[in-house]
């Protein structure tokens, strides 16, 4: 992998800088490396500091510029600390990619327990909740930025295995919306990215299984699941000049699932 950032204006990403939570692996990891590649300068963060340090190395050792920084999102009170690293190592945070999330399910309604609720809502929503907030303030102080929230499918087509996480990234896209009007005025924009399935980790159980994968693309027009990497182009657009006026929108990624 070589660095060479684009000279296509519209797409310049170089310089910015972007904090991808949840960056160590699956989309997030994807984000990390190709954004890195066109030159931002890239926070990798997630729970587990370690895995975030092995991927800034690499990217480091090809030439481009991250750190790492270990947070638990689903903790309101580490958020503070997170931005506030971020800007104090670059002076300025130009993009924020709320890309962490969970999804376990649960067998039944009445068997989700409210651990596993708090759980969930805790890191797909509250804790997005909390760092647009602190983001898109830290961003208006030098004039403006782009918050991109990872939402899912299952956000605007639930599912009962996934109750609880389906209302969470519900609750994603109405921050998203909300979250626009009110900092529009200050140069923040603020859209998200609804994605089909994705093989990741957090997918494996059911995209990595030959049993479940013929089901899991029967109603995916392009009768296969995305790989990481796909998810790249729409971010790069929502976090450059090419979406100038573009803010509360929605793009899905889905390989076209049959309406
Ligand atoms: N894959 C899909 O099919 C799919 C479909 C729709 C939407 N999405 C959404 O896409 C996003 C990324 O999912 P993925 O498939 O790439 O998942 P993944 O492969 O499981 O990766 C999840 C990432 O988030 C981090 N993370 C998990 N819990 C965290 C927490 N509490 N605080 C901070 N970091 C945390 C993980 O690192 P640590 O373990 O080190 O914390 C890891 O870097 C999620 O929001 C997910 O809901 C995925």
């Amino acid at each position: 992998m070589s660095y060479t950032p684009t000279q296509d204006p519209l797409l310049d990403i170089a310089g910015k800088v972007v904090l991808i939570t949840g960056g160590s692996r699956g989309l997030g990891r994807a984000m990390s490396l190709h954004f890195a590649e066109r030159g931002a300068r890239v926070v990798v963060s997630s729970r587990k500091y370690d895995a975030c340090h092995a991927l800034v190395q690499q990217i480091n050792a090809s030439g481009g510029e991250s750190f790492a920084r270990a947070c638990h999102i689903g903790d309101w009170h580490e958020l503070d600390g997170l931005i506030n690293d971020v800007v104090a190592h670059y002076g300025r945070l130009d993009v924020l990619i709320n890309n962490a999330g969970m999804s376990p399910s649960a067998p039944s309604l009445l068997e989700t327990s409210e651990t596993l609720v708090d759980k969930i809502i805790d890191v797909n929503f509250k804790g997005p909740l909390r760092l647009t907030a602190l983001a898109a303030t830290a961003m208006s102080a030098t004039g403006g930025g782009s918050i991109i929230n990872i939402s899912s499918l299952a956000s605007v087509r639930p599912t009962p295995i996934a109750t609880a996480y389906s209302a969470a990234k519900a609750g994603l896209n109405a921050l998203t919306r909300a979250s626009a009007q009110e900092y529009a005025a200050v140069g923040v924009r603020i859209n998200a990215i609804i994605c089909g399935t994705f093989d990741t980790d957090a997918a494996a159980g059911f995209v990595r299984n030959p049993d479940l994968l013929p089901t899991v693309v029967a109603p995916i027009a392009m009768h296969r699941v995305g790989m990481p990497h796909e998810v790249v182009g729409a971010a790069l657009y929502l976090a450059s000049a090419a979406s100038s006026y573009t803010t509360g929108s929605f793009i899905t990624i889905d390989g076209g699932v049959a309406p």
